[in-house]
């Protein structure tokens, strides 16, 4: 649990501890202050008590916070992290339709064209994502946003942190059982997702949140060595014991089923019976990286 909180709050556990003692000092402080204040009312303890009681230390609890932050040097993280929670709090009756109006028309609400904000999930060495940060490094109309990825310590968060692109490190549970980080996409306002090398299935309502706006390269011509465990070199290594004579790339949409969407694209390689999985992904590798980000393009351009 520790663990997950210091990915979460990208904090050290020097600072993590310091985190929960205020928020530890900081509960306790504003249940001191909301029953000092109720008692300068000679008030009973009942049913309308408890009320007050509630409503005082709702309002109180971010200020007392604030202030024990203060001397534990944490003034910083608490400013932000009640910004966060002011903000989602603010905005969570209107979050699905401003999620669908961005996704459905990529414009936002004033009908102006808006930029589309890629984020890429990613979680292997990402030299597919580096291809994607690159070629849209100077582009007027595509940003790439985000980078998700469900794996400490991946290569791809590197090349994220290299290229200032801000990162989210992602987990299971609330991934496919919670919100599915789906705040997170909208505050960074993303519109259009890209997998490049992301393992995870995608959960149903980020499918419906973003229609059509999520897409996957896939290293092999799919439908064939495609579904659940055909991933790197698991698919090379069918593909070379089924003695194939070419393989290739598929760019496709993502749907509820691994590997199964509508195909957008596919490149095709030959294999030459010297080829071993490894010397065929060398080529796949090529092909992705010629391919994914012109196609991408050329998705968001429609
Ligand atoms: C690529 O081969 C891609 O087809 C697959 O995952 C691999 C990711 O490679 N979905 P990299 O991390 O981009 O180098």
């Amino acid at each position: 649990m520790f663990e997950k909180l210091k990915q979460r709050w990208k904090v050290n556990g020097l600072n993590l501890v310091l985190i929960i003692t205020t928020f530890a000092i900081g509960g306790s402080l504003c249940g001191y202050a909301g029953r000092k204040i109720l008692a300068l009312t000679n008030l009973e303890k009942g049913a309308l008590w408890v009320i007050l009681y509630i409503l005082l230390i709702t309002l109180l609890w971010p200020l007392c916070v604030l202030l024990v932050s203060f001397p534990f040097g944490q003034f910083g993280f608490f400013k932000k992290y009640l910004g966060r929670v002011f903000k989602r709090f603010g905005s969570s009756h209107d979050r699905g339709q401003t999620v669908a109006t961005l996704n459905n028309t990529g414009h936002d609400g004033s009908n102006r064209l808006t930029r589309t904000r890629i984020a890429i999930f990613a979680s292997g060495a990402g030299s597919n994502a580096q291809q994607i940060i690159n070629h849209f490094s100077s582009s007027a109309d595509i940003t790439i946003a985000l980078i998700v990825c469900n794996k400490p310590g991946a290569g791809i968060l590197d090349i994220a942190a290299n290229a200032g692109i801000p990162s989210l490190l992602i987990e299971k549970e609330r991934f496919f059982t919670g919100d599915n980080y789906l705040p997170e996409l909208q505050d960074h306002r993303i519109n259009f997702i890209v997998l490049a090398g992301f393992l995870w299935k995608i959960p149903e309502a980020l499918i419906k949140a973003y229609p059509k706006k999520i897409v996957n390269i896939h290293p092999a011509l799919l439908p064939k060595y495609g579904g659940k465990g055909m991933f790197g070199r698991h698919v090379h290594e069918a593909v070379i014991n089924n003695k194939e004579t070419e393989s290739g790339i598929t760019i496709h949409y993502v749907d509820e089923l691994y590997d199964h969407g509508a195909v957008i694209f596919q490149a095709t390689c030959a294999i030459n019976d010297s080829d071993t999985a490894d010397t065929l992904a060398q080529k796949i590798h090529v092909l992705e990286h010629t391919h994914y980000p012109k196609v991408i393009a050329e998705i968001v351009e429609k």
